[in-house]
């Protein structure tokens, strides 16, 4: 068999890359992924990407993503992927991961941006929300048991949207110092500025996972957005946490596939339904993610935030964490 194939990313939360066999092109292939030379996992390539079709990898479902922090079990651990049954490693398929320091080499700027270009745009409002326009009060109604909202509290919200939560905040009369909205659309942010005519509520154009707000938040919020930065939530956590006073809270919504949040994966959809990257994660992989970051999850609360436009129900887990203090080793490598 002539395969070809690669590992793009190598982290402690995501080994990510892609197999092809030039003999069989619209089959996926399997690989073995190989942990401190046992084997942990034998994986199907099937998660589409966009790259890998225009490249002419048969329907470009040839990617794939896997978790591999819990079979680690050294400081130092040697990850090896290879063509299922065969001793052939993918290109760049060998690799040693130390939990915590490594930085994932991710070679994918095009896949980075790939994932933010459907967000820079200006899609109507009910199109961020299931074709449905919604409220957040079954997302307040968890906050709300975890957070008192004082005259003096500072809001982040990441992806406002089409101002869904702040709406809801407003119609409460919950108090507050200030409010800032970052997102990615400038359109987007015109509009929520034309929208909100609040002196204590502002919105800007940015990235959350680089962000720099003028002063520091006590509460962050986000709702259907986290699943979609790629490749994962880590940058965007570490960058929060160096913007959170210690008391701070932050409260984010995630897919939930089933009740026990058990299943990890991740994909983009087809160009035709918007192109946006996918990213399901288990409480097994939120868990450390948070705590890496500096954050303590409090609370995991099932939320419905409404109904689609197909008449599907709309279900979330609402993840509560808290910032916690950092270790010193940690605390400096944020302030660099
Ligand atoms: C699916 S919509 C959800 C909107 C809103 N949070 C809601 O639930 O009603 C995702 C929102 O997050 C924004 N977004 C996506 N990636 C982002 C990023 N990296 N930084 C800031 N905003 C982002 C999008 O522009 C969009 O407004």
């Amino acid at each position: 068999m002539a395969f070809r194939g690669r590992l793009d990313t190598a982290n402690d939360f995501m080994l990510h890359g892609w197999a092809h066999s030039d003999d069989l092109p619209d089959l996926p292939v399997h690989i073995d992924i190989v942990i401190n030379q046992k084997l942990a996992c034998k994986l199907l390539a099937d998660c589409y990407r966009p790259d890998l079709e225009a490249a002419g990898l048969g329907n470009g479902r040839k990617a794939f993503w896997f978790n591999p922090s819990e079979y680690f079990t050294e400081v130092e651990n040697l990850v090896e992927v290879y063509f299922s049954d065969t001793d052939q490693l993918l290109d760049n398929g060998r690799k040693i991961i130390a939990p915590l320091s490594a930085k994932g080499d991710d070679s994918l700027p095009s896949l980075v941006s790939q994932a933010k270009s459907r967000w820079r745009g200006d899609e109507p409002d009910a199109g961020l929300t299931w074709g449905s326009i919604m409220t957040g009060d079954s997302f307040f109604d968890e906050v709300e048991k975890h957070f008192q909202f004082t005259a003096y509290t500072r809001i982040l919200e990441i992806g406002p949207g089409y101002g869904r939560l702040l709406k809801t905040l407003l119609d409460r009369g919950h108090p507050f110092a200030s409010f800032c909205g970052v997102d990615l659309s400038k359109a987007r942010v015109d509009k929520l500025r034309r929208q909100f005519d609040d002196d204590r509520i502002r919105f800007e154009i940015g990235d959350c996972s680089q962000y720099k707000l003028s002063q520091s938040f006590d509460i962050g919020l986000c709702s259907a957005t986290f699943e979609h930065l790629y490749p994962s939530i880590e940058q965007t956590l570490v960058n929060l946490r160096a913007q959170i006073d210690l008391n701070g809270m932050l409260f984010v919504d995630f897919i939930m596939h089933d009740e026990n949040l058990s299943l990890s994966r991740a994909y983009f959809e087809e160009e035709s339904i918007g192109g946006a990257y996918i990213r399901i994660y288990s409480l097994q992989e939120l868990e450390p993610l948070f705590n890496h970051a500096g954050f303590a999850i409090q609370a995991a609360h099932p939320v419905v935030l409404g109904t689609g436009l197909q008449g599907e129900t709309i279900r979330r887990m609402l993840i509560c964490a808290s910032a916690r203090l950092l270790r010193r080793a940690k605390a400096e490598s944020l302030m660099d």
